[in-house]
């Protein structure tokens, strides 16, 4: 297998997907319609700009380019956003999801790798997550990553499409060379708004809930490198390719941080000063999200290269160097 669409492959995740395929001597061909995407995130790829929902579209460029297997990334992901504006996140990520998965069945694509995401378990009812988590969403966004997950196991019956859905807790940093990074037209994730401040591109950074019930009372979260996740998607994709089966797995690093600890860890490691503030609890965010790695790690021999502090380091590289 070589030829692989990737989907949303202008965007944060996708284009460090792109590079790792491409690293790994796979040929990715990047889809996107760069409403959110960066297209200088893909200098270099062979590249389409193209709807997600643009069936009669995505099947030309699958015949052209003979594509054995699908990496989808291109999905709207803000939570709050999606509480307000439901119809849009219905039918970007589920509606258009369909056109995508019938373009690739009609094609003869056997291989669908889904970015989906913590958020379908909704509130945790242990402290590490695994996969058999009941899986009870609390907002829009999740539930469009749910139903898809749900749509794929019946594309799987009906038509033999093989799948893994790969549930990413809090994907940070940025290509170590710096090229690519994480930029957001409005950004509302906790690692770049830090250095927004650190920058002077922001005032402050707001602290959402001091009275969480976590060791320090701000929430816990499960920050995991953008390349670790581009690593397991290859070798999930390899796996599925081998064993000719559907599976999903949570991608977290198993220990999870606080948000004062992520602010600390930024001053200590970068040298960095900005101006912190206490606001209210942000509505739906709940107080630990912490993953159980172990399948991915058992099944798919997954390690993670990146910790916090090479975490941190990758996103200040990206902040001095970033062009877009
Ligand atoms: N936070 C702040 N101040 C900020 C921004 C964030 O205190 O300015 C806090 C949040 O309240 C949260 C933590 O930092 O406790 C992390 O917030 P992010 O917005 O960076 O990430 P989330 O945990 O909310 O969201 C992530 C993904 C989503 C996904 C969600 C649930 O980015 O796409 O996990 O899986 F839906």
């Amino acid at each position: 297998m070589k030829n692989i669409l990737v989907v949303g492959g202008a965007g944060y995740i996708g284009s460090h997907a792109a590079r790792v395929l491409k690293d790994k001597g796979y040929f990715p061909v990047v889809y996107d319609n760069l409403s959110k995407g960066h297209k200088k995130a893909v200098r270099g790829f062979a590249f389409i700009k193209g709807d997600l929902g643009n069936k009669k579209k995505l099947k030309t460029v699958f015949k052209k380019y003979n594509i054995e297997a699908v990496m989808h990334f291109a999905a709207f992901t803000e939570v709050g956003e999606s509480v307000a504006e439901p119809s849009k996140y219905y039918e970007n990520n589920v509606c258009k999801v369909i056109s995508l998965l019938d373009a690739a069945v009609e094609s003869g694509v056997k291989y669908f790798v889904f970015s989906s995401s913590a958020s379908v378990f909704g509130e945790p009812e242990k402290e590490r997550i695994d996969e058999t988590h009941p899986k009870n969403p609390i907002n829009p966004y999740g539930r469009t990553k749910l139903m898809v997950e749900r749509i794929l196991k019946d594309y799987d019956t009906a038509y033999g499409l093989k799948s893994v859905s790969l549930r990413y807790f809090n994907a940070c940093g940025a290509h170590p060379s710096g090229k690519i990074g994480e930029s957001h037209g409005v950004e509302s994730h906790l690692i770049p708004i830090i250095f927004q401040a650190a920058l002077g591109k922001r005032e402050s950074i707001k602290i959402f809930g001091s009275d969480y019930p976590t060791k320090d009372g701000t929430c816990i979260r499960d920050y995991v490198h953008v390349n670790d996740l581009a690593d397991a998607h290859i070798l999930a994709m390899e796996k599925m390719e081998k064993e000719n089966k559907s599976e999903c797995y949570n991608l977290g690093s198993g220990s999870g941080y606080s948000v004062k600890e992520i602010l600390d860890s930024v001053k200590k490691i970068t040298g960095l000063d900005f101006k912190i503030e206490y606001a209210p609890r942000r509505a739906g965010d709940p107080a630990a999200l912490v993953a159980d790695p172990a399948k991915a790690e058992k099944e798919l021999n997954w390690t993670r290269k990146y910790d916090l502090e090479q975490i941190i380091k990758t996103v200040a590289n990206w902040e001095k160097k970033r062009r877009y």
